[in-house]
Order: structure tokens, then sequence, then C-alpha cells
């Protein structure tokens, strides 16, 4: 538990369901947490409920030049960064197939998925490549990996995701700085509550995770465990990876009537 004593580690889209796991399990385990979203009221509230060793900046990650700005916030003030979250993210609300697609709507995704991801990794990332030294996690999807879990900006912007991770752990691994991701399968969080809501009124909330081996949607805090770890020096071997932490969908085809 004292993994993450005396570090400083920042994560985005922590007024968010899995944010907010990752940012309370860093604080249990000995690290100052600097809360980014772009909610700021609900940012607050988790700030002071986690205490006294975190800090939130509200911006839109988006916005490459606040990202800058707020980096250096951070290194003012706190002198290091060691840990990166990138887990602000969007599910857009455009399930259309390609030739429907707005395509405003997919430049908006990719402006928060994607390029919020690049701006972080490209000025905390500095930080800790001139510290020679630091973790970086991305949350991708499994939607980077398959199509069929979410629109096609989102599964475009996670894929993408996913490679970012290896181009930017091959950039950086000469500093010491690794970075990985995690790729979630179906987790019960804000994002997702529309899914569990509709499911629960046609009455099939079983049905839920039925395509994934353990058959059942993940929690937060499963997550959170995943990227705690990435980001630990338990997991100082391993740079450029994708993890997926779905209760084995990707494990499988999951092709109907192949298996009774
Ligand atoms: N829930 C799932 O099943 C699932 C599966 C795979 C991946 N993910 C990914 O996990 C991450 C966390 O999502 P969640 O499920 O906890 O949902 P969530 O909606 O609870 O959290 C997402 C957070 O990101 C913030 N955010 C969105 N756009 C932002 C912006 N422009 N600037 C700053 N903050 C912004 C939101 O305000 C929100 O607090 C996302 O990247 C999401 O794509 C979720």
């Amino acid at each position: 538990m004292a993994d993450f004593d005396n570090q400083l580690a920042i994560v985005t889209g922590a007024a968010g369901s899995i944010g907010a796991a990752t940012a309370r399990r860093l604080v249990d385990s000995g690290a100052k947490v600097v809360l980014v979203d772009c909610r700021a009221e609900e940012l607050a509230r988790i700030s002071q409920e986690l205490g006294a060793r975190t800090r939130y900046h509200a911006l839109d990650v988006s916005d490459m030049a606040s990202v800058d700005a707020t980096i250096s916030t951070i290194v003012a003030e706190h002198g290091r960064i060691d840990v990166l979250c990138n887990n602000a993210g969007t599910a857009g609300a455009d399930y259309s197939p390609i030739i429907e697609n707005d395509l405003q709507g997919w430049q908006r995704l990719m402006s928060v998925n994607l390029m919020g991801t690049v701006a972080f990794t490209r000025y905390a990332g500095a930080v800790m490549a001139r510290a020679k030294q630091g973790a970086i996690v991305n949350t991708a999807s499994v939607a980077g990996i398959r199509s069929g879990a979410g629109g096609n900006a989102y599964s475009a912007s996670k894929a993408a995701i996913i490679n970012l991770t290896q181009t930017s752990a091959c950039d950086l691994g000469a500093y010491n700085v690794r970075v990985n991701a995690v790729c979630p399968g179906l987790i019960r969080t804000n994002m997702t509550q529309r899914v569990f809501d509709d499911a629960a009124a046609r009455g099939k909330s079983h049905k839920l995770g039925s395509r994934c081996e353990l058959r059942r949607p993940g929690e937060p805090d499963e997550i959170a465990a995943a990227v705690c770890f990435l980001a630990s020096s338990q997991a100082s071997f391993i740079t450029g990876q994708a993890l997926a932490v779905d209760g084995g969908n990707t494990a499988s085809l999951n092709m109907p009537g192949m298996k009774v």
C-alpha cells in the first residue's frame, strides 16, 4: 500500500467513476493526487471527499493551452510528476453507421479522447523525461480492439490511444518513463448508466456482460486496480502494453452456436 509514497500523480476524468476510483486508490497508497476534469463542482466534491493530499484543476483536456499551463502550475507547486493517468473521455452520442456519421462529432470526440491524451502526454511526459522517471497509464477500451463496443469515432479514438501508448513508450523508454494502457470492457459507470438503465427497463439486466467470459460487467475499482498496478513499481519492466481488463471479453470471438 505504500507504493506511491511521496509521489505526485495526475488523474484526468477524476470526477468520473473510473477516475475517482483511481484517485482514491492512489491516495490510499500514499500519493498526492491532482484531479483534473471539466465538471468543476463534482471535482471539488471528490477532492474534498479524498482529503488533504488532493488538489484539483477544472479544465477541458482538449484545450491544449490549458493543459500546458496546468502542467506548469503543477510543477511549480509540487516540483515533480511521477504518475499520469490519462482517463478523461467521452462516448459521444453517435451510434449511426459510417455513411451517416456526423463529422463534427468525430472531430469533437477525437479532440477530447485522443488529443487530450496527446496533450497531457506531451507536457507531463516532458517533465518526466527531464527527471528520468515516470509512469503514464492511458484508459483505452475494448472498443479500440474490436468493433461493437461504441460509436465509430469512439472506437477509432481508443484504437489511436492504444497506438499512442506504443509510440510514446518507444519515445520515452530511454528516459525511464513507462507508458501503458488499460482496455476496460463494460464497466458500470456514469458513462454506461444509460445502458444499465435500458437493460433494467426491458428486464434484461442479466444479459449485460453475458458476452464476457466472467458473465458480468466490471466495477470502476477493478479498472482502478489495473491502472495502479501499471503505474506502480510492481510493473517496472512493463511498457508499451495495452492490458484488456474485460472479464475475458476480447479473449473469445464468442460466435453464437459454436459451443453449447
Ligand atoms: N465505462 C465503461 O464501460 C468504459 C469502457 C471502456 C473504456 N472506458 C473509458 O474509461 C474512461 C473513464 O470513463 P467512465 O466510464 O469512468 O465514465 P465517466 O463519464 O464517469 O468519466 C469520464 C470523465 O471524463 C470527464 N471528461 C469528459 N470530457 C472531458 C473533457 N473534455 N475535459 C475534461 N474532462 C472530461 C467527464 O466529465 C467525466 O467525469 C473514459 O476514457 C472511457 O472512455 C469506459
